[in-house]
């Protein structure tokens, strides 16, 4: 297939455009480059360009005759959305409005969609089905929510074919460690507890000890970043047989901050300072997957579900990139 990847620069997309490559697909990145590195995709098609720029999606889609479009080209820090919601609707949804118009335009029907748990909010039970109540927390998750109700009535009014995916905590480094996470500012737990065991930041700080679980610490669910991908390529393909698919993506296992700190340390045979921090605003203290639909109906199985893998692969990687991709 040929698959446009907007946000194809980007950690998630990066390693999805390699896997669509391995898999004999031909992936075309559109990136901006605000957040991705072009050192992240090698030898692939590539058009720097915004999501708001209607023409050059246009342009792009009848060039390279794009069948699917994959959308990663999120943001997706739920601090910043409270203090700047505007830009996330802007981005989150506007631009997604912009690319699901330039498909229309092109009669392009398929779009595989990066949703996420935020979704839920505060889940009233874990781990969480898909049908549990939608009432997002933050404008992040609002904004998830809003572009997969646009995507629904594209759908209905048979201009679309969609699947949205669910993500819980995408964790690792894809490819024999190769591609991986690289955002900046960091705020994403393992990436900053691995910096912290490589020495590069002074410690490691415990957003919240009070919540009612085991070690008092928040509870989620890692999903490595290939069984990710993975689940976007047989959406993608079911996509021909159905027009809505959505799906929760999670290992299904929980782990506390505290145990993946520990599990750090572990892999790293590094120590390092931890710090017992306030609650950050808007944390759920448990987001677990129940993943049993897309399993069921995608065949999908997550090969990699021991976090102590999931860790060796992101401390690898951040060894073979002690500065992050180059710029
Ligand atoms: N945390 C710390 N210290 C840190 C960073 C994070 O204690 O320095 C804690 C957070 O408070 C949270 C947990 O580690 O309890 C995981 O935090 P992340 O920022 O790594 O991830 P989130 O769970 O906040 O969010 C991620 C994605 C979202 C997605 C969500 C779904 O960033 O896009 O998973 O579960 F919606």
């Amino acid at each position: 297939m040929k698959v446009l990847v907007c946000g194809g620069a980007g950690y998630i997309g990066s390693n999805m455009t390699a896997m669509l490559k391995t898999e004999g697909h031909e992936p075309v990145v559109f990136d901006n480059l605000s957040k991705g590195h072009i050192s992240a995709i090698q030898d692939v098609q590539f058009v720097k360009g915004y999501l708001a720029d209607f023409e050059l999606l246009v342009q792009t889609l009848r060039k390279h005759k794009i069948e699917v479009v994959m959308h990663f080209a999120a943001f997706i820090e739920v601090g910043e959305s409270v203090k700047e919601p505007l830009n996330y609707y802007l981005n989150n949804v506007s631009n997604t409005r912009t690319v699901l118009s330039a498909m229309e335009a092109c009669g392009v029907e398929k779009f595989v969609f990066s949703s996420s748990a935020a979704v839920y909010g505060m889940p009233k039970k874990v781990p969480i089905t898909e049908d549990l109540e939608k009432n997002p927390v933050n404008p992040y998750g609002e904004t998830k929510l809003a572009s997969e109700r646009m995507c629904h009535w594209q759908s209905e009014a048979g201009k679309l074919r969609y699947a949205a995916l669910r993500y819980f905590n995408a964790a690792g480094a894809g490819f024999n460690s190769a591609i991986g996470e690289d955002h900046r500012p960091e705020s994403h737990l393992i990436p900053l507890v691995i910096q912290a065991a490589m020495g590069k930041r002074e410690d490691v700080k415990i957003f919240g000890t009070d919540y009612g679980t085991p070690d008092g610490t928040c509870i989620r669910d890692y999903i490595h970043v290939e069984d990710l991908c993975r689940a976007h390529l047989l959406a993608m393909n079911s996509l021909a047989l159905r027009k809505e698919l959505i799906y929760n993506l999670g290992n299904g296992t929980g782990y506390s901050v505290r145990e993946v700190i520990e599990m750090v340390k572990n892999v790293s045979g590094k120590k390092f300072k931890v710090t017992e921090a306030p609650r950050r605003p808007g944390d759920p203290a448990i987001l677990t997957s129940d993943a049993s639909k897309a399993k069921k109906e995608l065949s999908w199985e997550p090969k990699i579900n021991k976090l102590e893998t999931i860790v060796a692969t992101a401390w690898q990687w951040h060894n073979k990139f002690p500065g992050g991709y180059p710029s």
